[in-house]
């Protein structure tokens, strides 16, 4: 399979959840991929995003949100970044249940975690947050269980 990457930048409106969600999905589609490992990336890539719109721009629709998607045969790789706010203690932020926001449950990053191969987050204060996801192709995650 050959190598593509997509990048890209868009507003922080909620109603880019669904196009950073289509753009992978859309990625996907020529991969040796289940639905359920669609579903899977489709979950994490929107937690993410949904997070830099939320936390990192508590809401703002005029941040920048960084968008890149790179799949090959090893498998895929995902970086959503954000200019905002960023986060203090990032081991604290990815504890389950974890939440800055009492009606949020948080579980974004638990979510990330469980369902991708690796999670990475990279934050600082007031300069923003880059969370970085990988999924392993289907035939390697296979020959490594
Ligand atoms: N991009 C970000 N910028 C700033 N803070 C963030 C960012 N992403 C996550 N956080 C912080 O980490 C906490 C945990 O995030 P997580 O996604 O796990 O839960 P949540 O967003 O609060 O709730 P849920 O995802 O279940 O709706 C958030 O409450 C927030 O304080
Ligand atoms: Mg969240």
């Amino acid at each position: 399979m050959s190598r593509n990457v997509v990048k890209m930048e868009f507003m922080s409106l909620p109603e880019n959840v669904a196009l950073a969600r289509v753009v992978v999905a859309t990625m996907l589609a020529g991969m040796d991929c289940t639905l359920s490992d669609l579903d899977d990336v489709k979950v994490a890539v929107s937690e993410a995003v949904s997070n830099a719109i939320l936390h990192g721009y508590q809401n703002r629709p005029h941040g920048r949100v960084y968008l890149m998607v790179a799949v090959d045969e090893n498998g895929l790789e995902i970086v959503v970044e954000d200019y905002g706010r960023g986060i203090a203690d990032v081991a604290q932020a990815m504890t389950p249940s974890f939440s800055t926001l009492p009606e949020r449950m948080g579980l974004g990053f638990a979510f990330m975690q469980s369902l991708m191969d690796r999670l990475e987050v990279d934050s600082q204060v007031g300069r923003g947050t880059r969370v970085t996801l990988f999924k392993m192709a289907p035939a390697l995650a296979r020959a490594v269980q």
